[in-house]
């Protein structure tokens, strides 16, 4: 055997084990036919199956006999990091570090949700039938079009119907060209921090409060500066005293994350009193805003500003699917061309086809029409999940009722160790977030109740499961 051949076959091995180890085949994926794979790497076929079989003689690949070989189940353990004695660490740059250091974990019992994970829409409940119909009905010009780049603000059709829906539905008063599309609500935060933050500023956000948020601001090397947050809302009165230098806050004033508080008038007031005094911004992150079950909707707190102070962040993630992966922001005219920009540098745009079927299905009216039906829907699994929980603990769990969101937080006193019941839960298969992960400073303790994404039986069943941990 040459010395090439020797070279080749352990350079297709230690390809396949890479690919593998970095998760581009996934445990149980089938491996290209060797055949093919010979052709497209231009070696010969034995060269392939010499690899194949190292791998399989290392566990890495099983061979099902007539259909080819997969990927095994359960791959060695790949110290990753120490392979070739590198580390991230050592590859990223001082700006790397802190992204990779800050940025958010996937969390692959995301894709499995089951009770009471929070900000769980019902996705069975997505009106894929009529998603399909408004596919089918795209005319050939628009997929051309579609096909081709599109405007980085966002596809016009689409930014005008959410201006219409957004007066409607939450009460703001904003042209068409004011509305700049975002791949859901994190890039718009994303673009915030980029935009109008310099390392060193220094933010006001909600302590307990979003990690989404605060990592991105961190990543950003910007100063998350923790406020407490009372049953009126963010107390901006103690923000701006303990952190005068601060240039912008992060509020969730419709249903405080995660509390579930509301933001009272007077700390609306004081809020956008501050933000003008202190030429301060104010991001209004409205996540789960269209789900209020009283009979009367609180407008959002940008619709109460009467100078340009406050940027609304909307996503639909909540009202229709994070996989959509579609937001939006609300700014001040003179701001649009520099996010629009700034969004081209990074990823150009979203999808054209997914922008233009949304704005369809929110110009005929779907849109309101699916939350209509989903307030009913979740104001019910509200009720039977503080019913099923009340029961199945014997009292022990009596939650009180929320007229927004799709979560109920259930506090506790501050020196219980809420993490306990969560990792009991947890072992159980009940996935309950305890409050104090989301705590910067404050010393709130208790749990989180998703209940939108579940129907009455599965509620009933994590219910007395959980129960049975208490
Ligand atoms: C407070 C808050 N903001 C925003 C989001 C939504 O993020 P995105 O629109 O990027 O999916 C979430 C999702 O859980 C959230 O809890």
């Amino acid at each position: 055997m040459t010395q090439r051949t020797t070279e080749l076959r352990q350079q297709v091995y230690l390809q396949l084990r890479s690919a593998i180890d970095a998760g581009t085949f996934a445990p149980g994926a089938r491996l290209p036919a060797s055949r093919e794979h010979a052709r497209v790497l231009g070696v010969s076929r034995n060269t392939v199956l010499w690899a194949l079989e190292r791998l399989r003689a290392e566990g890495y690949v099983v061979a099902r006999v007539g259909d080819g070989s997969y990927v095994a189940e359960r791959t060695p353990a790949a110290p990753r990091a120490a392979r070739g004695g590198v580390t991230a660490h050592q590859l990223l740059s001082q700006r790397g570090r802190l992204i990779a250091e800050t940025g958010l974990r996937w969390n692959p019992s995301a894709t499995q949700p089951l009770p009471f994970r929070i900000g769980q829409p019902a996705l069975d409940q997505f009106p894929f039938a009529l998603w399909q119909r408004l596919e089918r009905q795209t005319t050939n010009a628009t997929r051309i079009a579609c096909a081709g780049y599109h405007d980085p603000a966002g596809h016009p059709p689409l930014r005008a119907a959410i201006a219409q829906w957004l007066l409607v539905s939450r009460g703001i008063r904003c042209d068409a060209a004011q509305v700049v599309i975002t791949a859901g609500s994190q890039q718009a935060l994303d673009l915030i921090s980029r935009l109008l933050l310099d390392p060193g500023d220094e933010v006001l956000v909600e302590d307990p409060g979003y990690p989404g948020i605060r990592a991105n601001l961190l990543a950003h090397g910007v100063l998350a500066r923790p406020v407490p947050v009372d049953d009126e809302g963010l107390c901006i009165a103690h923000g701006a005293a303990r952190w005068p230098r601060a240039r912008l806050a992060v509020v969730t004033p419709t249903h405080q994350f995660p509390l579930g508080v509301r933001m009272s008038l007077a700390r609306r007031s004081a809020l956008l009193a501050w933000a003008q005094a202190q030429r301060a911004w104010i991001v209004e992150d409205d996540y789960d805003g269209e789900f209020q079950y009283g009979p009367q909707r609180i407008p959002a707190l940008c619709s109460m500003a009467h100078d340009a102070r406050v940027l609304y962040v909307g996503t639909f993630s909540k009202s229709l699917g994070a996989g959509l992966r579609q937001g939006f922001v609300v700014l001040p005219d003179a701001l649009v061309d520099a996010f629009a920009r700034a969004r081209a540098l990074s990823d150009r745009h979203s999808p054209g086809a997914t922008q233009d079927v949304l704005a369809r299905f929110i110009a005929d009216g779907h849109l309101l029409r699916h939350l209509r039906r989903m307030r009913e829907l979740y104001r019910a699994r509200q009720a039977a999940l503080i019913h099923t929980l009340a029961r199945a603990s014997h009292g022990a769990l009596t939650l009180a009722p929320s007229l927004q969101g799709m979560h109920l937080a259930h506090e506790v006193g501050a020196r219980v160790d809420d993490l306990r019941l969560s990792d009991r839960a947890g072992e159980a298969g009940v996935q309950l977030a305890p409050l104090s992960r989301y705590c910067i400073e404050a010393t709130r303790r208790g749990w989180l109740f998703g209940y939108a994404g579940y129907d009455e039986a599965a509620l009933g069943r994590a219910a007395r499961v959980l129960a049975t941990r208490l």
